[in-house]
Parts: C-alpha cells; sequence; structure tokens
C-alpha cells in the first residue's frame, strides 16, 4: 500500500472508532471530571478533565431524585436529568439518568429520540404506555403498558414516548447510555424550529393544508 493510502485508512479507521463510541472505551485515566475551560481554545468531547487532584465527593454527586417534579405544564410531565451538565463527573463516561414524574389522566413524554443514547426505564409507581417505532420501511410501533417494577428499553435513535394511561402520579427512572444523550422532540423540531421551516415543505411532507402547518408552527 501506498504511504498515502495507509495514513487515509488509519484516518478513517480512527474516525469510525471515535464515531462508535460516545464514552471512552478504554479510558487512561481513572476520571475525566468536566470542566469549561476559561480560554475556551480546545474541546475534548466538548469538555477539559480538572486536574484529577482537584477532584472532590461533589463532582460525583447528585441529590434531588426523590423530589416529585411540578407535572403542571402543557404535556403533563416533567423530567429531571442528571447528566453531565448536573454531575461533572459523569464526563467521557457514557452513562446518565433521569426522573420523570408523568401527571394523572394523560400526562405525557411526547415523541422524541435521543441521537446518541438508548433508554432504559423502569416504572416506579402507576401505570405507563410506553412504545417506540422501528425505522423505514416497516416503522413498526412496539408498544407495551409497564406496571411497577416494569422495566423497557427505547434502542438509540428511535423515536419512542411515554403516556400516563392510569388515575395517579406516574415516578420512573432511566438510564441513558450517554452522559449527554440530548433530546430532539419530534413536533418542536419540525413545527417549531428557529427560524421555521418553510410551510410549503412542511405542507407537502405531512400532507397538510398550508393553514394547518401554520397553525402547528404557531403552537411550537
Ligand atoms: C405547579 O406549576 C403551576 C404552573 O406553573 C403553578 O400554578 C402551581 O402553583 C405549581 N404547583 C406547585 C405545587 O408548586
Amino acid at each position: 500500500m501506498e504511504a498515502l493510502q495507509i495514513i487515509v485508512s488509519i484516518f478513517i479507521l480512527a474516525l469510525a472508532s471515535s464515531l462508535t463510541f460516545a464514552s471512552d472505551p478504554s479510558p487512561l485515566q481513572d476520571f475525566c471530571v468536566a470542566i469549561n475551560d476559561p480560554k475556551g481554545s480546545v474541546f475534548v468531547n466538548g469538555k477539559f478533565c480538572k486536574d484529577a487532584k482537584l477532584a472532590k465527593a461533589d463532582d460525583f454527586y447528585f441529590s434531588g431524585l426523590h423530589i416529585r417534579k411540578n407535572t403542571s405544564n402543557i404535556f403533563g410531565s416533567t423530567v429531571t436529568p442528571v447528566n453531565v451538565a448536573q454531575m461533572p463527573g459523569l464526563h467521557t463516561l457514557g452513562i446518565s439518568m433521569v426522573r420523570i414524574d408523568y401527571a394523572p389522566y394523560g400526562g405525557l413524554n411526547p415523541p422524541h429520540t435521543h441521537p446518541r443514547a438508548s433508554e432504559i426505564l423502569v416504572v416506579l409507581e402507576g401505570t405507563l404506555h410506553v412504545g417506540f417505532v422501528t425505522s423505514n420501511p416497516d416503522n413498526r410501533l412496539i408498544s407495551k403498558v409497564l406496571y411497577p417494577g416494569d422495566v423497557f428499553v427505547f434502542p438509540v435513535g428511535l423515536i419512542h414516548f411515554q403516556y400516563n394511561i392510569g388515575n395517579t402520579y406516574v415516578v420512573a427512572f432511566a438510564g441513558l447510555s450517554s452522559e449527554n444523550p440530548r433530546v430532539i422532540t419530534i413536533a418542536n423540531a419540525v413545527f417549531g424550529s428557529n427560524p421555521s421551516i418553510n410551510a410549503d415543505i412542511l405542507a407537502k411532507a405531512f400532507n397538510l393544508d398550508w393553514k394547518m402547518v401554520k397553525n402547528l408552527q404557531f403552537e411550537f
């Protein structure tokens, strides 16, 4: 092989492995407590590591997931995240978690996707209808009603939702396979983008009246 081909292959291999692993699969340190570089010059996975000698227990600690959050919002659900933003010690570890509270009679975590994480959810209280949809061309809905102690997994990237079909609060916890899973909420991304997607495009894509698209864009 020519030298150039070898260099290109190595580059592609390095790129592929950096895309494959959201976490560092083979860390050469015990941890990397995230700090935002005051000089802001170079970012590794979006953060810098604090000097390990300065790491303290609070970098690996969060308190408050025992508290039920107010669900009086338009969807009737509230997510309390514990990811790298709340717990800097999670940086490079490829895990995080959330508590989700759902209001009785229809509290909804609306259809959304985590571009970088699978999610494993356990119900502690209440009755939760959950589901995800597979990719094209099947677009198969895989759904289930969960009761306390039931666990369900949402595979990485797939659109999913949770809906409280009971008359009591639902409390659920979920683990996510990224320290920074992010969320793309479908309605917000499609109808609430900033600036707006041209209404003609959405009317055609969703087979909707132009006026209906404008209304949806107003809503989101
Ligand atoms: C919950 O939030 C709503 C809307 O913001 C507010 O009116 C209500 O007082 C809050 N309830 C509690 C118990 O804090």
